[in-house]
């Protein structure tokens, strides 16, 4: 039995959380968000209908976007007015990309999601004038020239940027540098990153490569003052071996307790890389910003290696459950975090064939975790469930919304609360679950994994539900404050 605490004084758990990530890479941007004016694919304004109702369904808070890789390649100016300028995706397929896709089509897209904007800028390959020019275009109200070039492409109103990333994995695609050297670079880039026009960019500092504990202490020492944001990178590879990921679908019980054992080192990471920003920002100031998370593998057979599509079973949902707990247990530093990939690469939200589309089991996990946005944070000692099963709660609204994972492939777990008063009402109580843990959804068989109804047993202040082996629940619990 765990008995809930009251929420004073903890963290709230920042919505942005279940932030997401669109690259221009293989069939996520292009065929997944965007199939343009004159597909036969329903869309508005060049935007997938099928995709934007989906996302809106789970709340999507934010979109991180250009890139990754392709960030520091980028160049905005070829993406923006009547003549785009194509280029080739070096990092992702040797491809052609066409530029098509460009900032007013990002923001429609954010407008179409009601969501917030999280652009990453260009250090690798591109100058400080470049990106000054940039935000210019994006953000200010006025008859300057960049003002004035958005206005001719049909803009007249600046947009809103809530957050900007300052070159991205600088220590590797993004300009392969040390620490110190990317602190300076920061340093001098971030001046040019201005407020106008009322809009107030939170700067996001380019941060480590997983367990790479320098790279954060470097930037915290040198650059810290002038971030609102240092990122974190770091990807759930089962065997833990980039040139031996294994395949999304065919695993077996080792393959299954070895990505859990991988994503579990997530919180090992952020206490780690916590330490060190408390140490130089002892208020928690600067945020913790994972930006890139989520599974790694082989790509699906047949497909293009350097688009990185990959299914999504039951063991992707686990390792969404695990690593938001994470995220909310660290709620008080990690302030946004972004899956990678919102549609078609890596662990999506969505997979698209034509016009057709899946959601995926992740995307269940977010549509089971979308009560706990923005909700106040209540503890939940991380192995207080035992060996196998994690739980995370929180409460808004008068609510509680308890989300529970068993990753046991063999056993039944009884989840049994307390709350602090009389339950009211049950609210929600939805599981996810199917019989195999490589369970998945097909373009033929969509509903393979999918919500449904959990029984509930509510005795006064009491809650108790069971999880079948290899599952995921959310009860949402009224109780008046
Ligand atoms: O998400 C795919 C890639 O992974 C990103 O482009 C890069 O930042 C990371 O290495």
């Amino acid at each position: 039995m765990i008995r809930l605490s009251e929420p004073t004084a903890l963290h709230r758990i920042d919505r942005r959380i279940q932030g997401q990530f669109a690259e221009h890479l293989g069939r996520c941007v292009y065929e997944g968000l965007w199939v343009g004016a004159d597909s036969p694919i329903p869309h508005r304004n060049g935007i997938r209908t099928d995709v934007v109702q989906a996302l809106r369904h789970i709340k999507v808070p934010v979109v991180r976007w250009p890139g990754g890789c392709f960030a520091d390649e980028y160049h905005w100016l070829k993406g923006v007015g009547e003549d785009r300028q194509p280029m080739v995706n070096s990092h992702w397929g040797g491809v052609v990309e066409s530029n098509e896709f460009g900032t007013h089509e990002y923001f429609e897209l954010l407008q179409q999601l009601d969501a917030e904007a999280y652009i990453n800028g260009n250090v690798g390959s591109g100058a400080v004038a470049e990106m000054q020019d940039w935000i210019e275009y994006m953000t200010l109200d006025s008859t300057t020239p960049m003002a004035e070039l958005r206005k001719r492409h049909g803009r007249e109103q600046p947009w809103k940027v809530e957050f900007f990333g300052v070159g991205n994995e600088s220590w590797g695609c993004g300009g392969n540098m040390l620490p110190l050297h990317y602190a300076n670079q920061y340093r001098q880039f971030q001046t040019y990153v201005r407020n106008y026009s009322g809009n107030r960019i939170s700067k996001i500092a380019c941060g480590a490569n997983a367990d790479d504990y320098e790279w954060t202490d470097v930037l915290m020492a040198r650059a810290g003052e002038h971030m609102d944001g240092l990122s974190l990178h770091y990807y759930t590879i089962p065997t833990g071996e980039w040139s031996t990921k294994g395949s999304a679908t065919d695993f077996d019980d080792h393959g299954w307790h070895e990505t859990i054992r991988q994503t579990l080192r997530m919180e090992e990471l952020i206490t780690r890389h916590s330490a060190i920003m408390d140490k130089h920002d002892p208020a928690k100031r600067v945020g913790m910003i994972v930006d890139e998370w989520g599974t790694w593998y082989d790509v699906e057979p047949g497909t293009n290696p350097g688009f990185l599509y990959q299914q999504n079973t039951m063991r992707d949902a686990v390792v969404a459950a695990l690593n938001l707990n994470i995220f909310h247990r660290h709620a008080d530093r990690v302030r946004m975090a972004n899956i990678a990939q919102m549609v078609n690469v890596l662990q999506a939200m969505l997979l698209t064939d034509g016009p057709r589309l899946v959601k995926t089991p992740t995307y269940h996990v977010f549509d089971l975790y979308s009560d706990h946005q923005d909700a106040q944070f209540i503890p939940v000692a991380a192995g207080a469930l035992g060996a196998h099963a994690d739980a995370t709660v929180s409460r808004k609204d008068d609510a509680y919304t308890i989300s529970v994972t068993n990753w046991s492939l063999e056993r039944l777990f009884t989840a049994e609360f307390e709350l602090g008063g009389k339950v009211t009402e049950v609210l929600r109580a939805q599981l996810l679950h199917s019989d195999r843990p490589t369970a998945h959804n097909t373009f033929d068989a969509p509903e393979t994994v999918a919500l449904g109804d959990l029984p509930v047993q509510v005795d006064g202040r009491r809650v108790r539900f069971d999880l079948l082996p290899h599952s995921i629940a959310t009860v949402r619990l009224g109780q008046p404050a």
